[in-house]
């Protein structure tokens, strides 16, 4: 079978402004399309996107999931660029607080800082839902929770932002984000940096019981890595996008007005239809043929999150907003061994948030074009201009 191909480039700043095109694009040629300005296959189709991503043995994550091999050296080890059973040790040990049962025991100290951001947003005429709003929560939790010193709490949304960018293949954003990353590895070989750990803070929790499994203890902080790059970018993503899509369709936010049960379903809606990280890769270990194209060995795939959450075989009218869709088997948190380790802080950092909102604002109006953050893995907004028009 020929291979359908395509002239896109996933990682230019056109496709970034606008993915959503990108994917149907390459969705309308196949479920695996050839990237020529990449080199390499994009696997997009919702079917082929689940197949991979449970195929942890013949797609695996152990030589990183970055684009970029050189990248790849310095992630590699980590939960998220790790295989089992390596990656069951370390996903055990920082997954744990992360639980459902354990997550709900930060609601009462999420729903104050929620409602805390929400009486200083209404506050104002019009706010910026992007910039101002959405960090607020996932900063403010994720920092206290994970219970760094001053220096790392200070950098964490930079770190995370630069781990994002380097996932990508951007080579005029490369250097500047390769600086950044290095201060995080300075940052996590420092000596300082495990005696300034809060006592009862994530962070402190898990270098203990790494080294307790035998992790070593130089490499046991490193552990952290699961909790601050790929916890803030992601939220605060799907924070910003919720305002917008809400404000764009004020009868879903109507609907969830009237009924908070649809709570559950329309955060997932919002992952959905956002899909934060658009992508990432895997190494094919063998040859395999999926959808009926030929992978080879040791060559790297695209595993397109935002295309297989978009595809029109899987969701009925893919790109309309509605809350009420069965939503369930998105791709947005991923799926198999790797499956999002944080996916119930983010839905419940958005619930509070949202439900916060809901109890006082009638509609949502944008007042200026929304703008697109540069990023090459994160779909997320830089600004979002609104007016909250309050009961
Ligand atoms: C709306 C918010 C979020 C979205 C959309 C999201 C999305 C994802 C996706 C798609 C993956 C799968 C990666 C893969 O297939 O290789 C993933 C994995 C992961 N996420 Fe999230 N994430 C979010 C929030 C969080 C939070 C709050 C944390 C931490 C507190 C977190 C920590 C992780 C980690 C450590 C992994 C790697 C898990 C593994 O490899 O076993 N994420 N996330």
């Amino acid at each position: 079978m020929a291979t359908p191909a395509t002239d896109i480039d996933f990682y230019a700043e056109s496709t970034i402004a606008d993915p959503v095109s990108a994917y149907a694009a390459m969705l309308a040629l196949g479920p695996v399309v050839w990237l020529e300005k990449n080199g390499l296959y994009a696997i997009c189709g919702h079917n082929a996107v689940v197949q991979v991503l449970r195929d942890h043995q013949r797609f695996i994550s152990g030589k990183g999931v970055s684009v970029n091999d050189n990248i790849n050296q310095l992630l590699i080890g980590s939960t998220l660029n790790s295989d089992p059973p390596q990656h069951d040790v370390t996903r055990k040990i920082t997954f744990e607080p992360l639980s459902s049962k354990k997550v709900v025991l930060v609601r009462e100290r999420i729903e104050k800082e929620s409602k805390y951001i929400v009486d200083k947003m209404l506050s104002q005429p019009e706010f910026d839902a992007a910039a101002e709003l959405a960090p607020y929560l996932p900063l403010t939790i994720v920092r206290d929770l994970v219970g760094l010193g001053d220096y790392g709490k200070d950098n964490m949304l930079d770190w995370g932002a630069a781990t994002f960018e380097l996932m990508g293949d951007a080579k005029e954003r490369h250097d500047d984000a390769i600086n950044r990353l290095k201060r995080l590895r300075e940052f996590l070989e420092d000596p300082a940096t495990l005696d300034n750990l809060s006592p009862d803070g994530w962070a402190q929790r898990a270098t203990a019981l790494g080294i307790e499994n035998g992790i070593k203890p130089e490499r046991a902080a490193e552990l952290m890595r699961d909790y601050i790059p790929p916890s803030l970018d992601t939220t605060i993503s799907a924070i910003g996008y919720g305002i917008k899509l809400f404000a764009e369709n004020p009868e879903q936010w109507n609907k969830l007005r009237d009924n908070r049960k649809l709570m559950r379903n329309a955060i997932e809606e919002i992952v959905r239809l956002n899909t934060p990280i658009r992508a990432f890769t895997r190494y094919v270990t063998e040859d395999i043929n999926i959808a009926g194209i030929d992978l080879s060995a040791n060559s790297r795939v695209l595993v397109v999150y935002g295309a297989a959450n978009r595809d029109p075989q899987r969701f009925d009218k893919p790109d309309t907003f509605d809350i009420e869709r069965r939503v369930v088997g998105h791709v947005g948190f991923g799926q198999g061994v790797h499956a999002c380790l944080g996916m119930n802080l983010a839905r419940l950092e958005m619930s509070c948030l949202f439900n916060e909102l809901a109890d006082r604002v009638k509609r949502f109006e944008m007042v200026a074009p929304a703008v697109q953050a540069v990023n090459s893995t994160i779909h997320s907004l830089a600004s979002l201009p609104v007016k909250a028009v309050l009961e």
